[in-house]
């Protein structure tokens, strides 16, 4: 049984006073859940200290939201998997489509960034996601396949034993637009089986979030599907009741 996973992505949100808030209220509104679900929150760099801080117990997991593909060096602006692993960091995003469309990561800066991360221990979500266009062309499923291609092509698919997927169609990211959930579960199921024929296990044992306008009313019935293994939720991850709430569902 995969454990399903909840993560509320803060993009660039909040203040200390609200990180603060909101990691208190997750706390006490999460205080009871069972195993069957765990639990992250992905801050913004500066926050990340605080964040640690406040999530001591470990109950509440740490994500980044991005990181540098390289482990050091002359990179202005940048942040290392290693520094971010010192914080207590355990998984980053890797891929989002708000860093592959507003700051033009390529493929290829992905998969550095894919490897990177592992390379210091920590867990890549890796997200991938048709546009609009796409998904009216017919082209979905292709597109989806071949951004995991090119980041298998590089990190090789027994990576994938460490890491998570993230289906996130673009059209439903921050627009209200959710994916129907037979919509994101046949997505999944596609990039469930296209990595079953290269490794079954880890075809089986990998957990494939979805994001895209997941809320308290809709969260249930996507997660209730066979291949969805929970969340990255944005705008609704910013009202402690609401994640709570979202959290509560997947248990
Ligand atoms: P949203 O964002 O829930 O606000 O649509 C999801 C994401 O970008 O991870």
């Amino acid at each position: 049984m995969r454990q399903k996973l909840i993560v509320g992505n803060w993009k660039m949100h909040g203040s200390r006073v609200q990180v603060r808030q909101l990691i208190q209220d997750i706390e006490t509104g999460t205080t009871g859940l069972s195993d069957k679900v765990e639990i992250g929150v992905s801050p913004t760099f500066l926050h990340l200290g605080l964040a640690s801080e406040l999530c001591d117990s470990g109950r509440i997991k740490l994500a980044a939201q991005n990181l540098y593909s390289e482990p050091k060096g002359a990179f202005t602006g940048e942040v290392a998997a290693p520094m971010l692993a010192e914080y207590g960091v355990s998984y980053v995003l890797v891929g989002h489509s708000e860093r592959r469309e507003i700051f033009a990561e390529s493929d290829q800066l992905v998969a550095a960034k894919f490897k990177a991360a592992q390379e210091s221990g920590l867990i890549p979500i890796l997200c991938l996601g048709e546009s609009l266009t796409q998904r009216e062309q017919g082209a979905s499923e292709e597109v989806v396949v071949a951004q995991l291609d090119a980041v298998m092509s590089t990190a090789g698919i027994a990576s994938l034993q460490f890491a998570v997927l993230a289906y996130e169609p673009i059209w439903a990211i921050g627009t209200g637009k959710t994916a129907s959930p037979e919509q994101a579960q046949r997505i999944h199921q596609v990039l469930r089986e296209h990595i079953a024929k290269s490794d079954a296990g880890i075809a089986k044992s990998l957990r494939i979030i979805y994001g895209g306008s997941v809320n308290a009313a809709n969260a249930a019935e996507l997660f209730s599907q066979a291949d969805i293994d929970g969340g990255l939720v944005g705008g609704a991850s910013l009202e402690a009741k609401e994640f709570v709430s979202i959290c509560k569902s997947a248990d």
